[in-house]
């Protein structure tokens, strides 16, 4: 049996005041829209794992095939990491599969678990924790937060960051570089970051990934809305916005969207925000941004990575990129 996992958690009043604060700076930009980090309350979670399920949602499966298929190589050979945190986690799978398949048995290792969402960090603390004997430690934590206190108590052991499920698509190209060389700077001689990276393909299969024929994505997209209700006392009316996904090939995204069905009024008492939405207005509430192997390569490389190893499933078209300090 492992030690049971650390918990770090946010002060609930300050997640709700902040949650308000994002709610009425973004939803009162040109174009509205909502930071994607919000769609994970416990139901989005839930949803979000749902959606990996689904045949349509090619992503989790093709990143499995990955791991499963070269776990050793993907945690660093005869270099093995004694630290290992994963920023964003979601319900721990794919690095409870990892460290199964990957780790010798009895080998020492911490693992930090970084994610928003305290219903994925419980998943994902038991799931890593039945596979090895190791210490958890949970983190209630923006990408940033998890970031910065990994390096307040960084020691002489070598760290290997995992950012999978492409976390990194939902970064513009901007704050995709920025954010990649604040993990840069995290790391020091010896580490590494594991990034999951999804690729452009055809947009029939990426539309169908962002909008499902069982609206499966639907649900999780207009979720949204039912937690702003209930956690900053709204009243969005749900049928009145409907699930938009679109594909941009300029940009290279794939874009969700609520579209309001008619002009309505919104209320929302805990943001002091009052919104006259009018028909057809959209709000924008993720973005996925699909990328090149050779791209995600020479990103890494301009963000200060060297020793960039690829492994790429050509039937999900994803690609895991091993990029060393
Ligand atoms: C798309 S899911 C992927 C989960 C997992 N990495 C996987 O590959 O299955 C994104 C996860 O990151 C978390 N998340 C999203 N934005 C975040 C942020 N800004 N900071 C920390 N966690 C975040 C969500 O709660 C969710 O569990």
């Amino acid at each position: 049996m492992s030690a049971p996992a650390l918990r770090e958690r946010r002060d609930p009043r300050e997640a709700v005041a902040t949650f308000a604060a994002d709610v009425r700076y973004y939803l009162t930009q040109q174009p509205r829209q909502l930071p994607s980090r919000y769609l994970y309350d416990a139901l989005g979670s839930a949803l979000f794992d749902a959606i990996c399920e689904l045949p349509w949602y090619p992503i989790t499966r093709a990143e499995m095939r990955l791991i499963r298929g070269h776990a050793r190589d993907l945690l660093g050979g005869a270099e093995l990491p004694d630290r290992l945190v994963e920023l964003g986690a979601g319900n721990g799978t794919k690095l409870a599969t990892l460290v199964s398949l990957g780790l010798p048995d009895g080998r020492p290792l911490s693992i930090e678990l970084v994610d928003v969402s305290p219903a994925a960090l419980r998943t994902a603390a038991s799931a890593v924790s039945a596979v090895a004997r190791v210490q958890v430690l949970t983190r209630e934590a923006t990408y940033e937060d998890g970031l910065e206190l990994m390096e307040t108590r960084r020691g002489k052991e070598r760290v290997l960051v995992l950012f999978l499920g492409s976390n990194i698509g939902n970064f513009d190209p901007v704050g995709a570089e920025q954010f990649l060389r604040r993990i840069r700077r995290a790391l020091g001689p010896g580490d590494a970051l594991l990034l999951g990276t999804d690729l452009v393909k055809p947009e029939a299969e990426l539309l169908l990934a962002y909008d499902d024929p069982l609206q499966v994505t639907a649900a999780f997209n207009r979720n949204l809305l039912v937690r702003i209700n209930r956690e900053l006392d709204a009243n969005f009316e749900l049928e009145r916005f409907r699930h938009l996904a679109v594909w941009n090939p300029d940009a290279s995204r794939a874009e969700m969207h609520l579209v309001s069905t008619g002009r309505q009024r919104v209320h929302i008492g805990r943001a002091a925000l009052n919104l006259t939405l009018l028909e057809g207005e959209r709000i924008w509430t993720e973005s996925s941004y699909k990328y090149r192997p050779e791209e995600v390569r020479r990103l890494l490389w301009h963000c200060g990575f060297r020793e960039c190893r690829q492994w790429i499933d050509e039937p999900g078209r994803f690609v895991l990129t091993r990029a060393a300090v």
